[in-house]
């Protein structure tokens, strides 16, 4: 049987570009003992993904040279020789940008029940994202109800669940995108009390203090750079401040900010850094609550689909450029 599968030829320089992958088709290998093969119907695209495939420091080993693309991904076990993993199960894991995956229960994170929500949905807000924003938001930000909780790149994946959990704890929500279009659907679809267009002012400090008088009490930033400066002069005293993503630095060279010792200091606020994967042992636990916010109606999302596993590298260009209107997936 005969696979498809994008591989990583080079890695980057500066700059992500379609032509560090390959697409390829090569036979699959036997299943051996406790594998087995699943039909994978959506891979994930990632931010991340711009620091798996560079060998500059990371959370995790680089993606080897001539391997398949890491990914997340959703499918349907077709072939078994693991006895708790059968036939027909839908499974989410590490499944790589490729269209079947031979892999043992080491890269399953869950099965999932394919009715319950549309299958793309587990690698977007049950997902990934969902968990990101959950863990970031709860464990670290820890809001309490009135708290008023900013988050930057509001309209993605990951900061239109934290916006929407932040009112499902009671919170006031004030949300960072870039474009007219993004800010309307953060305010009807996402629900969040204020958007700024970042690009459309002047100053983003000042107008963030107009619109936040006594201060940003949660701060859930995506982006790093100049909109993460803007806000940590808006804190509010005992602010909370996740580190979630750096998509609006440069990976290298790393540009030196404002020194913000001082700030954390005159507003006794505590800053902690946050990796989804250190939150993995509770994957069930939380995805079982987002699916019930989900399923009541109060954990929406939007998605951006490509189709055929050719798109994957383009699809990740495109998110590393701010092009994406909500989880950025592929359709295989
Ligand atoms: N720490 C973790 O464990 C973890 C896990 C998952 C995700 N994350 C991080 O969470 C963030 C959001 O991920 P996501 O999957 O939800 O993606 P996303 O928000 O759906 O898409 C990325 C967004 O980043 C913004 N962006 C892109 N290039 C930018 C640039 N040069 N400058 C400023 N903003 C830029 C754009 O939003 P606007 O148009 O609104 O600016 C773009 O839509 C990323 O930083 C990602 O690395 C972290």
């Amino acid at each position: 049987m005969v696979n498809r599968k994008i591989i990583l030829k080079k890695r980057p320089f500066k700059t992500v570009t379609e032509d560090l992958f390959q697409y390829i088709t090569e036979e699959i290998d036997e299943i051996r003992d406790s594998q087995f093969l699943v039909d994978v119907e959506y891979v994930s695209v990632d931010p991340a993904m711009r620091g798996w495939i560079s060998d500059a420091g990371n959370y995790s080993k680089p993606v080897p040279i001539n391997s398949t693309m890491r990914s997340f991904g959703v499918g349907k076990i077709i072939s078994s020789k693991n006895k708790n993993f059968k036939v027909n199960e839908y499974v989410v894991g590490w499944l790589g940008w490729q269209k079947f995956s031979l892999v043992d229960e080491s890269k399953i994170q869950i099965k999932i029940n394919p009715t319950t929500a549309p299958l793309s949905k587990n690698l977007g807000v049950l997902g990934l994202s969902g968990i990101t924003a959950f863990t970031g938001l709860i464990n670290i930000c820890k809001p309490k109800k009135n708290d008023v909780v900013l988050v930057t790149t509001a309209a993605g994946s990951v900061g239109s669940a934290v916006g929407q959990i932040a009112k499902i704890y009671g919170c006031r929500t004030i949300g960072l995108t870039s474009t007219n279009e993004k800010a309307t659907i953060c305010k009807s679809k996402f629900g969040f009390d204020e958007i700024i267009n970042y690009r459309q002012v002047n100053n983003l400090s000042e107008s963030l203090k107009k619109i936040a008088p006594n201060g940003i009490d949660c701060f859930f930033d995506n982006v790093g750079g100049t909109q993460f400066d803007a806000v940590m002069e808006n804190l509010n005293v005992k602010a909370r401040i996740v580190i979630c993503g750096t998509i609006g630095m440069p990976s290298f060279p790393i540009p030196i900010g404002p020194r913000i010792n001082r700030t954390l200091l005159i507003k006794r606020a505590k800053i902690e850094g946050l990796l989804v994967l250190d939150y993995f042992s509770k994957y069930q636990e939380i995805y079982n609550k987002l699916l019930k916010w989900y399923v009541e109606g109060k954990l929406v999302s939007e998605e951006d689909i490509s189709d055929g596993l050719e798109t994957a590298p383009a699809s990740l260009v495109n998110i590393l450029n701010g092009l994406n209107l909500g989880k950025q997936l592929v359709k295989l």
